[in-house]
């Protein structure tokens, strides 16, 4: 059996195209042709069994911010291995081999949405961002004190409003943490979709000096009459507020929709949405929170300069071992002023030891230390040395990829 990891050529992107739709039980032929469309040969990896496509990956260019700073992560999508040439070792080796492709392009991180988290933790993938749904009846979503909406919001057509949620999704982004900057075809396919044949909306919050604030788009569509009351569903892809005003002005706008019996909002806020605090019965939201974004420390001396830190400061890390991406085992030292970070290999003990798992969750803010040594997920010299890291790998914003891929 003759076994070949590379990407596939143009000729061949029609197969890797079948195995995705096969593996994901995509039948929608206009759907796979539309995602084929925004794929790259370059962007794949693949494992061939005798000639023979087996094995599927794809890494897309992505730049994401981290903490508020733009770092150039590959967007892990698209796994998938033929039945028949399953538990065989192929994703290992694809996977193997894509690490080190990211690494070469400076893509010293990996971001991924799983199917299931076993398939990437043994790979050293550590969960990164949680995604929060809320699904409520708008009758019983008010605030807890009044708030006046100060501005207006307008709906706009699909050409009037992209440009201007464009801009204020990059407004909103650039302060955030794992948003990922969006090419027009992440647009296309992650937020303007339509769903069903349901028609996609924009609406746009003004300020009262006319400057746009905040957006929402949503989708509607009748519901099950199964009671007298109102049965449309609300569901929201997309939500951007810059300031409380956007946020207030935008909240009481879904709630308008008196024929609306169920706004539906799966990961459109991060974990630190103010809803919660905000409202009067916050219960009604049915908030649920559950596991999204995994991501995979490509190569460990790039990636920790990279994002701002909660603080200035210096600590030592230990990464003894990684297996997938051998390059980074060994102690760094981070020197920060919060802005500006030196990492070099150190010969001093680390004051915290982890895995590669573990420094994903870090890293990204997913994760205190000390929550990460509750657990047993790494191991601190002190107690000093936890608070350290927790100060020092604060972020502004909990992490929160709005977009899938
Ligand atoms: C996930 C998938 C791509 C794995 O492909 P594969 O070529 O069989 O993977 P490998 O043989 O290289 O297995 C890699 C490791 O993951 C483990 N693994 C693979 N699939 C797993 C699963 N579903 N659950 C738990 N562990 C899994 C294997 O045991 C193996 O561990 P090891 O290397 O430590 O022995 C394949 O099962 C598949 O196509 N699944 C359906 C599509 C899917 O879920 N894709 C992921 C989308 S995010």
């Amino acid at each position: 059996m003759a076994i070949e990891i590379r990407p596939c050529t143009q000729e061949e992107l029609k197969d890797y195209a079948r195995i995705d739709a096969y593996v994901f039980a995509n039948n929608n032929d206009a759907e796979v042709a539309e995602q084929m469309g925004t794929t790259q040969p370059d962007w794949t990896m693949c494992a061939f069994v005798d000639g023979e496509m087996a094995t599927t990956m794809g890494m897309f260019p992505f730049t994401v911010r981290l903490n508020g700073a733009p770092v150039k992560m590959g967007g892990v999508t698209s796994v998938g291995t033929l039945p028949q040439f399953r538990r065989q070792g192929l994703l290992r080796k694809v996977m193997r081999q894509g690490l080190e492709t990211m690494r070469d392009r400076g893509q010293s991180l990996a971001i991924l949405w799983a199917s299931m988290g076993a398939i990437y933790q043994r790979f050293g993938y550590g969960l990164a961002a949680s995604q929060v749904s809320y699904s409520f009846d708008p009758r019983f979503a008010q605030f807890q004190q009044p708030r006046q909406v100060k501005g207006r919001v307008t709906m706009r057509s699909m050409d009037d409003g992209y440009p201007v949620v464009k801009q204020l999704y990059i407004l909103a982004a650039s302060q955030r943490n794992l948003h990922i900057h969006r090419a027009r075809a992440l647009w296309d396919a992650s937020v303007f979709r339509p769903w069903n044949k349901d028609r996609v909306y924009i609406a746009v919050y003004d300020s009262p000096d006319g400057e746009p604030r905040g957006y929402v788009v949503y989708r509607t569509a009748e519901g099950q009459h199964t009671g007298p009351g109102p049965a449309q569903v609300m569901t929201v892809v997309d939500f951007v507020a810059l300031d409380m005003d956007a946020y207030v002005g935008l909240w009481e706008y879904i709630r308008g929709h008196d024929l609306v019996g169920k706004v539906e909002m799966a990961n459109c806020v991060g974990e630190d949405d103010p809803a919660p605090d905000l409202l009067l019965e916050p219960r009604m939201l049915n908030r649920r929170t559950s596991d999204a974004i995994w991501m995979r420390v490509v190569d460990a001396q790039q990636a920790l300069p990279q994002r701002p830190y909660g603080d200035r400061g210096e600590i030592v890390l230990g990464l003894p071992v990684d297996d997938l991406c051998p390059w980074n085992a060994g102690n760094y030292l981070l020197e920060t002023d919060g802005r500006t970070t030196d990492v070099r290999r150190t010969e001093r003990s680390a004051s915290v030891t982890l895995t590669p798992n573990a420094l994903a969750s870090l890293l990204s803010g997913h994760r205190s230390a000390t929550r990460l040594h509750r657990a047993g997920l790494i191991e601190a010299a002190d107690d000093t040395a936890l608070r350290n890291a927790d100060r020092l790998f604060a972020t502004v914003y909990a992490p929160h990829c709005p977009n899938g891929f």
